[in-house]
């Protein structure tokens, strides 16, 4: 996928369209939207109720004719038309007036690493619904890249981890380009359903999908860790409230399995990297981005298991969205990424 400097230059809407969030960048405004991609919908009618964090809080918790879909999943939008309302409810009146002021809106969407045509096709239409007439696809990695400030541009490797909800990128890069990737179908929600899955088969406790979170801060608290914590759920059999004392060693025994695959991918990719790259890769480490980064103790552990310096970008949920707004702004040092045609 390879795009013109020239060509993003002229967008003036940067869209990320992630499973776990969407997010709108508007050229000279910024970021107008960061909201879960959920939405609520009445199953008879057909009509929208909630979309974003409204729809998200709603989750598990509504009557029978409410569904709460996600339109996008593993960074491809499965329900074209779904991601379309869900859109348009959340830009509300800012696409209408950029429209007005740019009449052949042109939109740039970031899609994951390797994603196939299918799933470009998808970010495609689903922004044609929107009024878009042109839309530029830009690799996930490299918007990240650009949007957490790595030199992309140099003639020296710089390794990203862009760990999402449903996949997690990683990727060298060298001279704008890509020398070496790989997706993996792990993310923040594989790592979560790990937790979940335990307390079911140890303590026969259903665990709601919002109470993984605090679980992950009890295990990241600094200084010596408490043995054991409290966790509120429902039981299995009975379907009453219970509350159950957890291992906390238990749990992150039972993480330790997803994120095992994350270091796998490392591994993979830099065995496909010339040995100058990896040397340089040494000493600049690896930058990890998007929303997982905030897992507690990801980085401790990709530290440890690849002997490397590993970063968290500043912002790291938004450094996608925020790189294809650098671009489209033309703020970055102009990074050759298709040189011929710049
Ligand atoms: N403070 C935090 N602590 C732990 N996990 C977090 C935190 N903030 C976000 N996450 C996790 O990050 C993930 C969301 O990351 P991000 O917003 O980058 O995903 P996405 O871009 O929507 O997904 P994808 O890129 O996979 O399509 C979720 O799994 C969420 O649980
Ligand atoms: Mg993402």
């Amino acid at each position: 996928m390879t795009v013109s400097l020239a060509h993003l230059r002229r967008c003036s809407v940067a869209v990320d369209l992630g499973a776990s969030r969407t997010r709108v960048y508007l050229k000279h405004q910024g970021l107008v939207v960061d909201e879960p991609s959920v939405a609520a919908v009445n199953a008879h009618s057909g009509a929208l109720i909630a979309v974003g964090s409204l729809a998200e809080k709603m989750t598990g918790r509504t009557p029978e004719h409410i569904r709460v879909v996600r339109p996008i999943q593993a960074g491809m939008v499965v329900d074209i038309e779904m991601a379309q309302r869900m859109l348009r409810h959340l830009l509300g009146g800012q696409l209408r007036k950029a429209w007005r002021r740019k009449p052949m809106l042109r939109a740039a969407v970031c899609t994951p690493n390797g994603s196939g045509p299918l799933a470009q096709r998808a970010a495609v239409e689903t922004m044609y619904g929107l009024g878009s007439r042109r839309v530029e696809l830009v690799d996930s990695v490299i918007a990240a890249a650009i949007g957490c400030g790595l030199p992309v541009e140099e003639p020296e490797a710089t390794m990203i981890m862009l760990a999402g909800a449903g996949t997690t990128q990683i990727a060298v890069m060298s001279m704008g380009s890509i020398v070496a990737a790989e997706t993996i179908a792990v993310g923040g929600d594989a790592i979560d359903h790990a937790v979940v899955q335990h307390l079911r088969n140890t303590h026969e406790l259903v665990l709601p999908s919002q109470s993984v979170r605090p679980l992950h801060e009890i295990l990241s608290a600094p200084g010596p860790i408490a043995p054991s914590a409290e966790v509120q759920g429902r039981d299995v059999a009975s379907g009453i409230a219970r509350t159950v004392r957890v291992d906390t060693e238990a749990v992150r025994q039972a993480i330790r399995m997803p994120m095992a695959t994350l270091v796998d991918g490392i591994g993979q990719v830099l065995r496909r990297c010339p040995p100058d790259l990896v040397a340089d890769l040494t000493d600049r480490g690896i930058m990890l981005a998007g929303g997982s980064a905030l897992l507690p103790g990801l980085d401790m552990m990709l530290r440890q298991a690849t002997g490397m310096p590993v970063t968290i970008a500043d912002r790291p949920d938004v450094c996608a969205v925020r790189g294809l707004g650098a671009m489209m702004e033309g703020h970055p040092v102009p990074m050759p990424l298709d040189p011929l045609s710049v």
